[in-house]
C-alpha cells in the first residue's frame, strides 16, 4: 500500500472478529516498531503482546468498554523514565517516545489490514498490575486492540488544514 493511503486507512476499530493474528504479520508489525526514532536512540519502550485469554481478560478489565475483550491480542505499551532522554528542565522524554512508537505500530498494522485503537483512558498502575511489572521500571502509556475489523470506525471528523498548521 502507498504510505499516504496506509495514513488514510487508519482509523480507530472498536469491535473485533475473533480471527487470530498472523505470526508473519506481527512480526512485521514488531519490525515497524524497531525503526520508530527515539531521543538519543535510548528506546525506552517495551510491547507486552498479550495473546494468552487469562492475561488478556485481566488487561481488558483495566478499560472501560467491553468493546476490548473482543480483540484477540491486546498490547500494552510501556515506558520506563528511567531509561529515556531527559530534557535539561529535568523531563523524562520516555512517554513521548513510546508514542511514537506505538504510532509505528498501529500504522503497520493498518498495512496488514488488521485494526487498532489507541487507549489511553486508563489507570497506569491498574494495568501495570494487570501485568505483573514492579513499580519503578515499566509503566504502561497506552494500549491497543490488535485484530481483524468486525465494524467500521466512526465518520471521519477533522479540523481544517488553515487550522492545524500555519506557514509562517
Ligand atoms: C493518545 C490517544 C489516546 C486515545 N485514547 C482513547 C481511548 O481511551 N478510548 C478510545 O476509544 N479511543 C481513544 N483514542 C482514539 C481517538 O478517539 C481517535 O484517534 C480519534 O477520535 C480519531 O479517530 P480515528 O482514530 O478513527 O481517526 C485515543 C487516541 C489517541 C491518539
Amino acid at each position: 500500500m502507498e504510505f499516504y493511503d496506509v495514513l488514510k486507512k487508519r482509523r480507530s476499530i472498536r469491535l473485533y472478529k475473533d480471527t487470530p493474528v498472523p505470526d508473519e504479520a506481527l512480526e512485521r508489525i514488531l519490525e515497524a516498531v524497531q525503526n520508530a526514532p527515539t531521543a538519543c536512540n535510548r528506546q525506552p519502550f517495551k510491547f507486552f503482546i498479550v495473546k494468552d485469554p487469562v492475561r488478556r481478560e485481566k488487561l481488558a478489565s483495566v478499560y472501560k468498554e467491553d468493546w476490548l475483550k473482543t480483540a484477540p491480542v491486546i498490547v500494552a505499551a510501556a515506558s520506563d523514565v528511567n531509561k529515556a532522554w531527559r530534557r535539561r528542565e529535568g523531563d523524562s522524554i520516555a512517554d513521548a517516545d513510546t508514542a511514537i512508537a506505538m504510532e509505528h505500530f498501529v500504522l503497520a498494522a493498518a498495512e496488514e489490514n488488521l485494526g487498532t485503537c489507541w487507549i489511553c483512558a486508563f489507570e497506569r498502575a491498574k494495568a501495570n498490575a494487570a501485568l505483573d511489572l514492579p513499580e519503578g521500571s515499566w509503566n504502561v502509556f497506552a494500549l491497543t486492540p490488535l485484530g481483524y475489523a468486525a465494524a467500521g470506525p466512526v465518520p471521519f471528523v477533522r479540523k481544517e488544514i488553515g487550522e492545524i498548521a500555519e506557514i509562517l
